[in-house]
């Protein structure tokens, strides 16, 4: 027998501090990730944030919901579908559905997702209420070899040489690397500025440069994304994370925000760059289009400076930019993300708007 239980923020709070949390075969949270959910400032206390599908008092499902605001011709509560799993032995019972159905009905069916797989949007159109999406279009720079990461999830036989796929890396890299001594465009007339804390300057270009955009984020909502991470620095995974089925650790996981001023020293643009391990991702990028070209000398000075391996925007300027015009990438991949739209959605999102690369929980990974 399958049981359903919804939690809120407090509800949530006091499972993962209750000992039992500890003792469960698998956890539906890591508990950082966790933190970050109860910190949410678009979230309120009744929201429902956590459905856990139980069997004989040990987890067996779940689905997490990160509640959001669209801003359509009115201001649209709804969530976003974040880290769906049911257990291995259980697959194709039903159990994944009937999460997605609670789900729907906890949260008056205005539900949005991404980043999802191929076979649980096959489940999700199944429900019926996910019957328009929308695309993103976007764009992936191969910048250094990284066969070591690339190739072993292919095959077996890949997974055994990987020793002598880092070795190859190395070598490659350092022979290819040479191109990059070469690349001498710099910013002319402006500067990039690192930001630490978000000062009225930056706070009052955000709010008044974020109009288009469906979800508004505004500095606060920025604040708590880059300190609420849900990925955490961690050479290793411990015991507690292996509970968990996402990916909760990784060697290395930082967010860099910048501004860019012009000769005046007025922000011309405001970037969120997140780096996992060897990838780049342009989260955030709100700026004045007449600076697009500048904005693509900055993420290919990152690529260079960082080390970057692929570096992935779905920024459609930005996109068609860096497709057209010369990189210094080994290759170049065109990209699309889809979204769904749940049924009770898509009448506020019939106009032109903007979604950014980090909008849904695709910022925190
Ligand atoms: C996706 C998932 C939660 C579905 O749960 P479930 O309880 O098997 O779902 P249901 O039994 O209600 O529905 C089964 C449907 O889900 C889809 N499905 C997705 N992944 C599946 C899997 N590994 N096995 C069986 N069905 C799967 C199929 O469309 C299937 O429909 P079909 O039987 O008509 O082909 C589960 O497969 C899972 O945990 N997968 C691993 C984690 C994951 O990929 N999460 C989604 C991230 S976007």
């Amino acid at each position: 027998m399958i049981e359903l239980k919804l939690y809120n923020i407090s509800e949530l709070e006091k499972l993962i501090n209750s000992e039992q949390f500890y003792n469960f075969k698998n956890i539906p949270i890591s508990l950082h990730r966790a933190k970050s959910h109860f910190q949410n400032p678009r979230a309120d206390k009744n929201d429902t944030i956590m459905i856990i599908a139980f069997k004989n008092n040990e987890i067996v499902g779940y689905m997490g919901i990160l509640p959001d605001f669209l801003f359509s011709t009115e201001k649209v509560k709804f969530g976003w579908f974040s880290c769906f799993w049911v257990d291995e032995n259980l697959r194709g019972e039903g159990i994944g559905t009937q999460l997605v159905e609670k789900v729907l009905s906890e949260w008056g069916g205005k539900i949005l997702i991404t980043e999802f797989a191929p076979l649980s949007k096959k489940l999700y159109l199944k429900t019926k209420s996910f019957e328009q999406s929308t695309f993103l279009n976007g764009i992936r720079l191969y910048n250094r070899f990284d066969l070591q990461y690339i190739l072993p999830p292919k095959r077996n036989l890949f997974k055994q040489i990987k020793g002598l796929l880092k070795i190859t890396d190395i070598i490659l890299n350092s022979l290819f690397d040479i191109r990059f001594l070469f690349y001498n465009q710099k910013l002319t007339t402006l500067k990039i500025k690192k930001v630490t804390t978000f000062d009225s300057e930056t706070k009052d270009f955000i709010n008044s440069n974020n109009t288009t955009q469906l979800f508004k984020r505004n500095a606060f909502d920025f604040e708590w994304i880059i300190n609420n991470p849900w990925i955490i620095n961690s050479p290793k995974i411990d015991l507690l994370n292996k509970k968990y089925y996402f990916s909760s650790v990784a060697k290395s996981f930082e967010y860099f925000c910048y501004n860019i001023l012009n000769a005046n020293n007025e922000i011309v643009a405001f970037l969120i760059f997140s780096k996992r391990e060897n990838t780049l991702k342009l989260p955030y990028c709100i700026y004045k289009s007449e600076y697009l070209q500048d904005i693509i000398l900055v993420i290919l000075q990152q690529i260079i400076e960082l080390k970057i391996s692929t570096f992935t925007t779905y920024n459609n300027e930005i996109s068609a930019q860096l497709l057209k015009q010369k990189t210094n990438s080994l290759f170049k991949k065109k990209m699309t993300r889809e979204y769904l739209i749940s049924n009770n959605l898509k009448d506020y999102l019939n106009s032109n708007f903007i979604i950014q690369d980090g909008d849904g929980d695709c910022v925190f990974t």
